[in-house]
């Protein structure tokens, strides 16, 4: 019984170390209120979904094609949304979020919240899906 407490309390401290030190990946939002629609687009309702309240909020989702989709909050205005495609723009590995980046763990590329390259090899821009928002659902496709 000991021991397992044992184990316990560094299981406990070895969890907060390595998140003090930032190395295990922080989980994405997974969007609420989604609904994929006939014509293959996707639905995201924004009640559903409060990270996108504020600017620089990300939820994600994937489409019906398998394309992994960060929907981010880039300004105030009800209608400021972008729709980013998370496979990076040098080889196409899949981003994940790091803080207030994304980042490619293939080559260490970076890219902003918003899609822009910080950090190379790679040259281009997240791809952007369109959109249409109004103030209570975001169409992605
Ligand atoms: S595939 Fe992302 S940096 Fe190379």
């Amino acid at each position: 019984m000991v021991y397992e407490k044992d184990v316990s309390r560094r299981a406990v401290l070895c969890g907060l170390a390595l998140l003090t030190l930032g190395l295990i990946p922080e989980n994405a939002i997974a969007a609420s209120g989604v609904k994929v629609l006939a014509n293959g687009k996707v639905e995201i309702t924004l009640p559903k979904n409060p990270a996108l309240k504020k600017v620089g909020g990300v939820v994600q989702f994937t489409n019906n094609q398998g394309i992994d989709i960060a929907l981010v909050r880039t300004g105030k205005g009800a209608t400021a949304f972008k729709a980013l495609n998370l496979a990076c723009t040098h080889q196409g590995y899949p981003l994940r979020k790091e803080g207030n980046k994304w980042v490619c763990d293939n080559h260490l590329s970076n890219f902003s919240i918003a899609g822009a390259v910080t950090k190379g090899p790679a040259e281009s821009p997240l791809q952007n899906i369109p959109l249409k928002a109004t103030r209570t659902k975001v169409t992605v496709g």
